[in-house]
């Protein structure tokens, strides 16, 4: 049976391509699905991807991950460093989850530093910009068959 995974951004990642172009690349948000979606059909994977920048519809959409996705790749954004809901709903669906940020948030401002996921999260990938997250979809999909 073929993995099923997601793919969630949080807030301001719609604006990848024009945000600091310095910080967080080039690439916009639709160049990074169109790279995973390539890459899903090539592996034989069902891919989800999706955006907000609402805590409770990031929190939502963890809640509906489960039972329809094997795992979830998560780019919370800055709800990474404040967001309690966030780790509690990774905790409750008990899906795997990849902690994505395109910046080394462990170079940057000291608030980056921490995050909420981490702990929660099965690993954490960050400072290859777009690169990314085709990265945490092998780490993921890896995963996942060692599950089995
Ligand atoms: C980010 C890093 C966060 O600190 C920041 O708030 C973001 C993007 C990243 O992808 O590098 O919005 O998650």
């Amino acid at each position: 049976m073929s993995h099923s995974i997601l793919i969630l951004n949080g807030p301001n990642l719609n604006l990848l391509g024009t945000r600091q172009p310095e910080v967080y690349g080039t690439a916009t948000l639709k160049d990074i699905e169109a790279t995973c979606a390539d890459k899903a059909a090539a592996m034989g994977v069902a891919l989800s991807f999706a955006q907000s920048n609402h805590e409770g519809v990031l929190v939502d959409a963890l809640h509906d991950a489960k039972g329809k996705h094997n795992g979830v790749i998560l780019n919370a954004g800055a709800y990474t460093h404040t967001s309690i809901a966030l780790r509690d709903a990774i905790s409750a669906t008990e899906l795997p989850v990849i902690e994505l940020h395109l910046s080394n948030i462990h170079a940057r401002e000291e608030f980056r530093h921490h995050s909420h996921i981490a702990a929660v999260a099965i690993g954490q990938i960050c400072g290859f910009g777009a690169q990314g997250y085709p990265l945490a979809m092998d780490a993921l999909i890896t995963h996942l068959g060692e599950d089995k």
